[in-house]
């Protein structure tokens, strides 16, 4: 894994295909002293991400390229990663699946976050699926990203518990708020 060295920051790209609350997040906790990495790239798969007006706000390069040709799309975002020099990437809410090659490119420094305690519930529609299995916890997980969809090594989890009246849509929002705190304190897990 890559170590911090120094006291520079590790330049990272988050990649988001929504509303990018977990971005957001992300560029706020980047500001920290303490915080080992900077964010300085934001990718999306589509222009229609809201998250993409973090990237005015806080001064931050964007870049969008559809994946209608995947290969196309990680060529060009290949570039220009190595062109800035990014050394780590999170996905925060990005909902296209990175090819094998691109990941063997970036080997060991693409972290995920997932709505589910991994390994339930890879895939969409965890918190639909959570309540309709009346499971009694839900959670998220923060892990490395391999080719296999939603499988690689666990770096932090945390639980919540699914109250009787929560909705798919309650649950989310429980979810996210504890993703929030998750991702921090997972990137400090793995550069500390
Ligand atoms: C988050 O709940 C994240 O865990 C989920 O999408 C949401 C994005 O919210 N990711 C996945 O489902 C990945 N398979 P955000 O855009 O507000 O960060």
């Amino acid at each position: 894994m890559v170590k911090l060295t120094g006291l520079k920051k590790i330049k990272t790209a988050v990649f988001i295909s929504g509303t990018g609350s977990n971005l957001k997040n992300l560029i706020k906790f980047s500001k920290i002293k303490n915080s080992p990495i900077s964010i300085d790239l934001i990718f999306s798969n589509t222009s229609k991400a809201k998250g993409l007006r973090f990237s005015n706000q806080f001064n931050i390069k964007k870049y969008v390229s559809n994946f209608k040709s995947a290969k196309i799309a990680e060529t060009k975002i290949l570039n220009l990663l190595n062109k800035e020099n990014i050394k780590f990437i999170c996905l925060a809410g990005f909902m296209r699946i990175l090819s094998k090659s691109f990941i063997n490119e970036f080997n060991g420094k693409i972290v995920n976050i997932h709505p589910s305690l991994l390994p339930k519930y890879k895939g969409l529609n965890t918190h639909i699926k959570a309540i309709q299995n009346k499971d009694k916890v839900a959670g998220c997980t923060i892990h490395f990203v391999t080719a296999k969809l939603d499988s690689g090594k666990i770096i932090l989890q945390k639980k919540i518990k699914i109250l009787k009246k929560d909705t798919p849509t309650s649950l989310a929002k429980k979810v996210l708020r504890q993703e929030h705190k998750l991702y921090p304190l997972a990137i400090k897990k793995i550069f500390n």
